[in-house]
């Protein structure tokens, strides 16, 4: 017999089904192993939603993880969810007296002529400022609006000159890396026309540095962490509130963000680890010959959308 015929036999003795509907088993295997090949590649390779998110989302994402891990967090360790406000917290009617619409036409007229004489000043004065008028600058920044009425901020205020020396060595020693190797050919050259470089004689010449830092999260008072929803854009609007109180005091600064030295300054500064640099401002009276960059701002048209 041959081996061909004993094999056929052999399996029509032995598995008949098999011999009657082979065609349909080998399909059946061949889907199966590919299915299988198919599943396991989507799960190794990145699909294009699993690339990389573009650079500026990071910080945002990151800010966003966070504030998912504290809600998990909080689930967790937490049956009953207390809010981080009082939950019987009172309504109280609104204070405020109305303006006639001729009356708010001429103050936003005159806002806007103080407003636009705000500029960024590289050259200050050592004249000391009364500390009453600074207080008051940050008291009018911390009227800001948060998320969830958390204030996610907290304002170093900087007079020691001692400790402005250091804050200074922290910042120009980073600030020459930044502009040497760090920040890069367009960068560095977008920024010549405004003549800045690592140097920043400011930091120890103005009465006053403002450290701003922005609270990544807090604490409820049963201890657990309290969650600073929107910390970042809070921190923004209380910087542009600041920034105008320190106009309105007949004041000038500069607002700067020391690149890569937040992390130096805090320990510096004893700030705690839920707090992240932000802002870093000079304040006090502009220096006699202080000069500013020729620039003209954007007209209405260019800014604005009417629809
Ligand atoms: C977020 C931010 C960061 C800035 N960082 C710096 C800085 O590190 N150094 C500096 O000299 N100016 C800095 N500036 C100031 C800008 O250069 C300045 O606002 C701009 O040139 C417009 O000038 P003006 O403020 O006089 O209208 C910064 C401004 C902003 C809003």
């Amino acid at each position: 017999m041959e081996i061909e015929d004993i094999t056929l036999e052999t399996i029509a003795e032995k598995m008949p089904f098999f011999l009657e509907y082979w065609p349909f088993i080998i399909t059946g295997i061949v889907c199966l192993l590919a299915g299988f090949v198919l599943f396991k590649t989507a799960l190794e390779s990145p699909g294009e939603e699993s690339l990389p998110p573009e650079p500026d989302l990071l910080d945002e994402l990151d800010d966003l993880e966070d504030e998912m891990d504290l809600e998990a967090e909080e689930t967790e360790n937490n049956e009953q969810i207390v809010p981080a406000l009082p939950i019987d917290l009172k309504h109280i009617p609104l204070s405020y007296t109305k303006i006639s619409p001729e009356e708010s036409l001429k103050r936003t007229e005159e806002f806007f002529k103080l407003m636009s004489n705000r500029r960024t000043v590289r050259f200050f004065s050592p004249e000391p400022v009364p500390v009453e008028i600074i207080r008051n600058i940050i008291m009018t920044a911390g009227t800001a609006p948060s998320g969830a009425h958390t204030e996610p901020w907290t304002y170093v205020l900087v007079s020691d000159p001692k400790m402005k020396q250091k804050i200074r060595d922290i910042v120009e020693n980073e600030e020459r890396i930044n502009y040497e190797r760090r920040m890069g050919d367009t960068w560095v050259t977008d920024l010549k026309p405004l003549k800045t470089d690592w140097e920043k004689e400011y930091l120890t010449t103005a009465p006053y540095l403002i450290l701003v830092f922005k609270q990544m999260y807090g604490f409820k008072e049963n201890g657990l962490k309290k969650t600073h929803y929107y910390n970042e854009m809070s921190v923004a609007i209380a910087a542009g509130i600041l920034l105008t109180a320190i106009h309105n005091a007949g004041l000038v600064s500069l607002t700067s963000t020391p690149l890569n030295c937040g992390p130096a300054l805090r320990v510096l500064l004893d700030r705690p680890s839920n707090e992240k640099l932000t802002l870093l401002l000079p304040v006090g009276y502009p220096a006699e010959d202080a000069t500013v960059p020729d620039l003209t701002r954007k007209p209405l048209e260019e800014i604005l959308v009417e629809i």
